[in-house]
């Protein structure tokens, strides 16, 4: 019997340069997808995946990651008084339960290994999920829940993974498979942003993981590697060797790499059209646009 995940990380220490001016005073988690910040959409994930404890890794600025976590009881009043149920309603989901929260810091920017060991003594001696706020995933079931439904078979370590094209493998993290099984992969080797054409498949892990705790001690031992950072990948890997017990899940639905602006761009038009409220207005409007530029070219 595996034991049950009810404990998530979040990452959510990174400067977000890439979209500086806005993030200058703006936490990038808090950036909005349609009327959602980024953030939410992994926690509504979690929570969906049977998620309890939340683990937030954050840095200096993050404030408003904290703020946005707390009850508004002044405004809960407001909306209550004016009868807006489902305002409300869409308020207090954001609302996390006390003692459900803890934030940790990661005080120097040295990778995103460094960043879940930082929430090390959070997790202690059982298994934990660790979402990357950046990597948003539209599906039916959510990724999460996915992927702890298929860990309740295999246990150890589990990675989200998807197909990319070659010339992208040197972004991710690239699974070396051992076997495959279709949905899943069992994996002999794992590398961090692989130089151009050294690439083991073209199998890239997202960010969702499901992590055995050895992989945080083995974060204490594991050193700078790719853009000399300490890499999760690296951590993980050692989990080969030692266990054998690593697998790629290739999950259902539609990544977006909300790190980058176009991938921003794209999951703000997919999910306003995936809106009722906005599918009609915003499927007119690119319709128009692609005629004019038709007509332009
Ligand atoms: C991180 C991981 C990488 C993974 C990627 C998925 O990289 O280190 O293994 O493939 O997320 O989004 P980053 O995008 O933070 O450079």
């Amino acid at each position: 019997m595996t034991r049950k995940v009810t404990k998530a990380i979040f990452p959510v220490a990174g400067l977000g340069t890439r979209f500086l001016p806005a993030t200058k005073s703006v936490p990038k988690e808090i950036m909005t997808l349609v009327d959602r910040p980024l953030i939410q959409y992994a926690i509504d994930e979690a929570r969906a995946a049977g998620i309890k404890e939340f683990i937030f890794v954050t840095s200096r600025g993050k404030g408003a990651l904290e703020d946005y976590f707390d009850h508004a009881p002044q405004l809960e009043m407001e909306l209550a008084q004016k009868g807006k149920t489902e305002l409300l309603d869409t308020l207090k989901n954001t609302n996390m339960e006390s003692g459900a929260v803890a934030y940790v810091r990661q005080h120097k920017p040295k990778g995103l290994g460094h960043a879940v060991w930082c929430a090390r003594r959070l997790v202690g001696d059982e298994p934990v999920a660790v979402l990357l706020p950046d990597d948003v995933i539209a599906a039916e079931t959510p990724c999460l829940k996915q992927m702890v439904e298929a860990y309740a078979e295999t246990g150890g370590n589990m990675v989200a993974a998807m197909e990319v094209p070659a010339a992208k493998t040197s972004s991710y993290g690239v699974l070396d498979v051992a076997e495959d099984m279709g949905h899943m992969v069992s994996v002999k080797g794992m590398v961090e942003k692989p130089k151009p054409g050294t690439a083991p498949s073209n199998l890239a892990v997202i960010g969702r993981y499901i992590l055995a705790p050895q992989v945080l001690d083995n974060l204490d031992s594991t050193q700078a590697g790719a853009g000399g950072e300490i890499q999760l990948t690296d951590a993980i890997a050692k989990e080969i060797g030692a266990n054998n017990n690593v697998y790629g899940y290739r999950f259902r639905g539609q990544r977006f790499d909300c790190g980058s602006k176009a991938g921003f761009l794209q999951a703000t038009v997919s999910f306003g059209l995936a809106r009722e409220d906005l599918r009609d207005d915003l499927s007119q409007f690119l319709q128009d646009i692609a005629i004019s530029q038709q007509a332009a070219e």
